[in-house]
């Protein structure tokens, strides 16, 4: 079966959304950046490299916990809809679409990359021939409430399974968090399910080698986001002037991704009438990726609404998944 496309997103969305960040991040001190706009086609190929690392073990991780508890998870939720945020490549999805309640099944793959979704869509499509496939283009940080009350992601149907992996939830500064959850929250009916991957709190020695591989595919990840913002809004930075760093924030719990000026430049955005200077060693922050213990979790969760109802972690105990339900 085919599948079908849908862009909730407007079509001058990157423009102008890419504007509005670029001109509060890069003009605040310190500089910063939201990491969806990571994800253009060549950063989500990087991002799949990453996954394969040695060194980075979150996709491996929660591989080996879908593998052993997705069969009891998404037959304890008889869920025949399942709706996907920030899916990806979507392929630990397949090990919970494999085990979707008898009659006809839906998967909902929810990304701000069309590439990313497209290509996903394509492979499924072919693997499973009787799934029906709604590809949207969204911001899960926008009008999720809304989405997830949409027809397209099953609102209706009787139990859907909405799930969030790949530790994504970590890239959301706490107050950011809190407006997701609260938008999940309102977006689910009862009889619905909110399965998260969350990567856990452990020594640095293990966090920033995840994020500063020896091959330099994250380094390459993270430089790519200033071709986007050279290709999008016509910028003239040079990658080679900048050096990617991995920082762990034992305070924030959270690891840092940063782009550090190896000497003093200036940059001008052609397409916003926007120019800057980088004093020398001055970073740009580009991305946060936060950790977690159990119990942060279920204080945030309880505190938005929700109720916890399972919680599985890999035999070595770096990732969690852990399943949700309305309180
Ligand atoms: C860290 S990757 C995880 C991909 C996949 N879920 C996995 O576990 O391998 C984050 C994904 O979320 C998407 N994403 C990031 N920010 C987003 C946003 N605000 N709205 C929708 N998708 C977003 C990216 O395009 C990317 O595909």
């Amino acid at each position: 079966m085919a599948y079908r496309f849908t862009d909730l997103l407007p079509a001058d969305f990157a423009d102008r959304s890419l504007r509005e960040d670029v001109r509060t991040g890069l003009t605040a001190d310190p500089k910063w950046l939201p990491p969806k706009w990571f994800y253009d086609k060549t950063g989500s190929a990087l991002f799949e490299d990453i996954t394969r690392l040695p060194e980075y073990y979150p996709t491996r991780s929660e591989r080996a916990i879908l593998q052993t508890h997705a069969a009891g998870i998404v037959r304890s939720s008889k869920a025949r809809h399942l709706v996907e945020l920030g899916s990806g490549s979507s392929e630990k999805t397949r090990l919970l679409l494999d085990h979707l309640a008898d009659g006809e099944n839906v998967y909902t793959a929810l990304d701000v990359s069309g590439s990313a979704l497209r290509q996903a869509a394509e492979s499924l499509a072919g693997n499973y021939p009787g799934l029906r496939i709604e590809a949207v283009r969204a911001d899960f940080e926008q009008h999720l409430a809304q989405v997830l009350r949409d027809p397209l992601t099953g609102r209706g149907a009787g139990g859907r399974l909405v799930a969030f992996l790949g530790g994504t939830i970590g890239n959301l500064r706490p107050a950011e968090r809190q407006v997701f959850l609260g938008s999940v929250r309102a977006g689910l009916e009862a009889g619905d399910a909110f399965l998260l991957g969350a990567d856990l709190v452990k020594s640095p020695k293990v966090l920033v080698p995840a994020y500063d591989d020896a091959a330099g595919v994250t380094a390459a990840f993270n430089l790519n986001l200033l071709q986007v913002l050279n290709q999008r809004l016509g910028a003239d930075f040079d990658p080679e002037t900048f050096r990617h760093r991995a920082v762990w924030n034992e305070d924030e719990a959270w690891i840092e991704m940063r782009l550090r000026a190896t000497r003093p430049l200036a940059v001008r955005f052609e397409n916003l009438d926007l120019s800057l200077v980088f004093a020398q060693g001055e970073e740009l922050r580009t991305e946060i990726s936060a950790k977690f213990t159990r119990a942060r979790l279920e204080q945030e969760f309880t505190a938005s609404g929700f109720r916890p109802d399972g919680w599985w972690t890999d035999p070595g105990d770096r990732f969690s998944l852990s399943l949700w339900r309305p309180a």
